[in-house]
């Protein structure tokens, strides 16, 4: 079943008001979550098996080392998972939490309706004894949809939380643990800080995969808001960031441009040369990450890595500061 709290107008709105800002700012910049239309779905899947990139792997190994242990600890009756995308490696938590034999209800939210209802209808078959209900929503904005009960487990995985610039994290945080009652859990997947000789090529692999990603945040632009951006002008690019420790995704325009978006009858003019900023993907250590927690009232219990030390999974606890 799918929960429907934004939709398609609110969708497009959104997009408008990000677009607008967004191209008129200096530097100019679009905010990941326009990724995720279908295609753009399809080849997050896709760059997830690439030898480059390591995260989905090292992510799913300490899941199928700590699952029963997680099951174990929360006892969870529902779990929510947040940018849910194809919930391919939450199968492993929700095995442990069946084979515990507390876990009633599982509810995937992501921005990505294609993504989201492929999940569900997946789920749906095979774990016939789980209530399984999607919600089409934003992260943030949509907290407050999340299922009420006690013993819920949020878990937020792949690293996404990384998308969001610190101020954006506090206010996710926060808003999350406003809507959690004390006790209540919260499973988080960050990359963490490596060498930039293997954090790049993660995000600018031979294959042209997540060029390709990168790109389609202006077909979404050009569909969605009738806009002639001319896609292969722009070249991707991938750096580090070694102060902010985050990696910047950028659309440089390999010539001078003018693009039109019909939708908002915005001409906005590119300087040869010029970045398009799209994504960051900031890259974490343990401190950071704990005190991130503790200054939204979560206190971090169990930090878990892979054997390589490439990326962690913490579990952390709602709690009265
Ligand atoms: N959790 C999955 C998918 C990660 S890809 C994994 O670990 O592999 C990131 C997911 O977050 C995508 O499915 C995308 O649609 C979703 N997403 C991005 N921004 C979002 C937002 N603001 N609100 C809800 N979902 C969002
Ligand atoms: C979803 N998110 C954690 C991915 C990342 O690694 O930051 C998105 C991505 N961008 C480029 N490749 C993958």
């Amino acid at each position: 079943m799918l929960d429907i709290h934004i939709e398609e107008h609110d969708i497009d709105r959104q997009l408008r008001a990000d677009v607008a800002l967004g191209l008129a700012a200096e530097p100019k910049w679009l905010p990941p979550k326009w990724f995720y239309d279908a295609r753009g779905s399809e080849l997050f899947e896709e760059i997830t098996r690439l030898p480059e990139y390591y995260p989905t792997r090292a992510e799913r190994a300490i899941l199928t080392e700590r699952a029963a242990e997680i099951a174990l600890l929360t006892e969870a009756k529902t779990l929510v998972e947040l940018g849910s995308g194809s919930s391919e490696k939450t199968r492993l938590l929700l095995d442990a939490f069946q084979r515990r034999g507390t876990l009633g209800a599982f509810v995937p939210l992501d921005v990505s309706r294609t993504a989201l209802a492929e999940a569900v209808a997946a789920l749906t078959a095979d774990y016939p004894e789980l209530s399984v209900r999607g919600v089409v929503g934003d992260m943030i904005d949509d907290l407050r949809h999340l299922p009420d009960g006690d013993n819920r487990v949020v878990a937020f995985l792949g690293g996404t939380i990384g998308n969001l610039v610190p101020s954006e994290r506090a206010m996710f945080l926060s808003a999350l643990r406003a809507v959690l009652g004390e006790g209540e859990w919260l499973l988080v997947g960050t990359d963490l800080v490596k060498d930039p000789a293997v954090l790049v090529p993660a995000y600018d692999d031979a294959a042209g995969v997540t060029a390709a990603f990168n790109h389609n945040v202006l077909h979404v632009v050009n569909q969605r808001l009738d806009a002639d951006f001319d896609v292969d002008a722009f070249a991707h690019v991938a750096v580090w960031d070694p102060a902010q420790e985050w990696i910047e995704m950028r659309l440089r325009a390999t010539t001078a441009q003018r693009v039109h978006v019909k939708a908002l009858d915005l001409t906005v003019e590119f300087a040869a040369g010029e970045d398009l900023r799209t994504e960051i993907s900031a890259k974490f250590r343990r401190e950071g990450v704990e005190a991130e927690l503790a200054a939204s009232g979560f206190a971090l219990r169990h930090w878990w890595t892979d054997p390589q030390g490439l990326f962690a999974v913490s579990l952390a606890q709602a709690v009265t500061v």
